[in-house]
């Protein structure tokens, strides 16, 4: 059968064709397609062999996510993944790199997504027909899967010399990250500072995970996840992004994690707060659509997508940084501050000295951050929440802590080491208000986060009522 590519067109009759698709709303290949289909009078011809599948008709509804498939081993399963995303009745349009189309080829691509698989940024057939600025705007999701390192500095470095690069560069859209390469890439400190400018510029990673590589013998952190979390970190993704957003406009300020107080430039005191609380209340109240500060203490916890993260060492850094990120409307407190300090911290590390046993450290008080806060005569928060961390007569202790710190509310947590809870993913709450008590159900720690949030939204719409 004769080959003919619209390139091989000419002018007058290229023009006449972008006119009528125009006016039947179809890309140009699609105008063809129809003109040849109604020319051999089969209006439902199946595609053939070697030529690119019709488009396949879809809901109105159905959300389009582009998936970018980089070069790498891993790139087969980015077929499943195909698989999994149209199962979840997501449409997929994919982009495969130079370097994919060494691991899949386009028409494998395209006879699983059922759409026309975009490879090259210079095909002027594609780019007046989709293009990719069409491409980057009719997305609601794009996934990089797998994400080699180089697809990752190029993004990090804004290039865009090859289609994928250039439509992750004019997309407004969240981009989800699929990691793969080998653990030496991984690890590659290069590799690890693009991951942080990508991860401070707004994009979602998932994995990589651990385990054998193609490489025989190699194993670690390199592999990508499985299509199936891919897969499920889309529908959250879309699902948040959907979520209503109570908190829109409000400004959130969270204090997370301990705090570290020196005894001299190399000893401090700390305690065995994780920061996953704080954490979680931060991403939630994000995804709330707040705009949210956190202020951390030293966690080894991913940096949360849409926060803006202020890292603090001691309890008087992490009051300087509480008061420069107001005004808020609401603070919520949930670091579990250290009451002292070493008042005589040493500028040189203490060195152990003969004829002397152990060093004399005095405790001075840290400040009360919370109380601090919330006794505010100007500028203090609508809603000031704070945590009280207990080991026995907790609701006594926490209705206490109400009324001397002069917050709002006070979620009261028993953190005696036999509940699992300081360091821990769960979290049993009760609710402590001016106007009684709630008891919250032992529940995750993100549970507790979006059940507070939750509350927030609550008080601050009845508050505008
Ligand atoms: N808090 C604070 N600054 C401090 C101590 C505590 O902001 N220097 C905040 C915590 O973040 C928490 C609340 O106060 O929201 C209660 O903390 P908790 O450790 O339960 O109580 P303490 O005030 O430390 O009192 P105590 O240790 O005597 O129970």
């Amino acid at each position: 059968m004769a080959s003919l590519t619209v390139r091989q067109i000419d002018d007058a009759l290229k023009q006449q064709l972008r006119l009528r698709a125009a006016r039947h709303g179809r890309s140009v290949e699609d105008e063809v397609r129809t003109i040849l289909r109604e020319a051999a009078g089969d209006t439902e011809t199946p595609p053939t062999a070697g030529s690119t599948p019709a488009p396949v008709e879809k809901p109105a509804a159905a959300k389009r996510v582009l998936l970018i498939i980089g070069g790498g081993i891993a790139a087969y399963k980015s077929l499943d993944l195909i698989r999994r995303l149209k199962e979840r009745g997501l449409t997929v349009r994919c982009i495969l790199t130079k370097a994919a189309e060494e691991f899949v080829t386009p028409l494998s691509a395209g006879a699983i997504t059922g759409e026309r698989v975009f490879t090259d940024l210079f095909d002027p057939a594609h780019e007046f027909d989709v293009g990719h600025i069409r491409l980057a705007r009719e997305a609601e999701l794009i996934v990089v899967a797998p994400a080699t390192a180089d697809l990752m500095a190029k993004m990090a470095n804004g290039l865009a010399g090859d289609l994928a690069t250039a439509v992750l560069l004019a997309t407004k859209a969240q981009i989800l990250l699929a990691p793969a390469m080998n653990p030496a890439m991984w690890a590659n400190r290069a590799t690890q500072r693009n991951l942080a400018q990508l991860i401070a510029d707004g994009v979602a990673t998932i994995g990589p995970n651990e385990g054998e590589m193609a490489e025989s013998g190699e194993r670690g952190f390199g592999r990508m996840a499985e299509p199936l979390e891919i897969a499920a970190g889309v529908e959250r993704i879309l699902k948040l992004r959907d979520a209503p957003k109570p908190l829109k406009g409000k400004r959130v300020l969270v204090t997370a994690g301990p705090t570290h107080e020196p005894i001299d430039p190399v000893r401090y005191i700390a305690n065995r707060s994780s920061g996953k609380q704080g954490y979680a209340i931060a991403i939630a109240a994000a995804g709330a659509g707040a705009d949210v500060v956190l202020v951390s203490g030293p966690v080894n916890l991913p940096r949360p997508q849409g926060v803006t993260v202020v890292d603090v060492e001691s309890a008087r850094d992490m009051l300087e940084a509480v008061e420069r990120a107001l005004p808020a409307d609401v603070a919520i407190f949930a670091a579990a501050v250290a009451d002292w300090r070493v008042a005589n911290a040493g500028a040189q590390k203490i060195k152990k000295q003969a004829g002397k046993t152990t060093p004399d450290l005095a405790l001075t008080e840290n400040p009360d951050i919370l109380s601090t806060i919330a006794h505010r005569a100007s500028g203090r928060p609508g809603l000031v929440i704070g945590f009280a961390a207990e080991t026995e007569n907790v609701l006594a202790n926490a209705k206490a802590k109400l009324a001397k710190k002069g917050c709002d509310w006070i979620l009261a947590n028993d953190v005696s080491p036999e509940t699992g809870i300081m360091g821990g993913d769960r979290n049993t709450i009760q609710l402590v208000t001016a106007s009684g008590v709630e008891a919250w159900p032992p529940q995750s720690k993100e549970d507790v986060a979006a059940t507070l949030i939750a509350h927030i939204a609550a008080a601050l719409n009845g508050e505008q009522n």
